[in-house]
């Protein structure tokens, strides 16, 4: 897989002790299988315990090879399934990753918690030190 969407499992409806990150799951790869074409086949969904975003419920990742990684927080399979899938598609082609808020779809333009750039940057950087 090139591009994943990583979900928090762990986090609960603020003031309640539902917790619906694998119920996101199962909407958000609903969804990205109807999109078609506007999504590459190889997006994949998928759930962890917690991303240390916890006063955020609940949290969303996208990692992609080569990619900026994305955090984002106070995302609600009720209403936020189409900013998720239409950034699913904006995601898949940037060729590194990197955009700013005012380019995300809807509520994605303010519930960024973190954009880190791609480890490759990080590894060119070692490299260029060490030579
Ligand atoms: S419980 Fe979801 S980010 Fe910590």
């Amino acid at each position: 897989m090139e591009h994943q969407i990583t979900i928090c499992t762990s986090c609960r409806h603020t003031g309640t002790e539902c917790r619906p990150g694998y119920q996101l799951i199962k909407r958000l790869r609903e969804a990205i299988a109807l999109a078609g074409d506007a999504i590459p086949q190889d997006f994949a969904v998928s759930g962890v315990a917690c991303m240390a975003g916890c006063d955020r419920p609940c949290t969303v990742a996208y990692h992609g090879t080569r990619k900026a990684t994305y955090l984002f927080g106070d995302i609600d399979p009720e209403t936020d399934i189409e900013d998720l899938v239409a950034f699913a598609g904006q995601y898949a082609h940037l060729h590194d990753g990197w955009c700013s808020s005012c380019d995300r779809p809807g509520k994605l333009r303010k519930s960024t918690l973190a954009r880190v750039p791609a480890a490759i940057v990080a590894i060119e950087e070692s490299k260029a030190k060490a030579s």
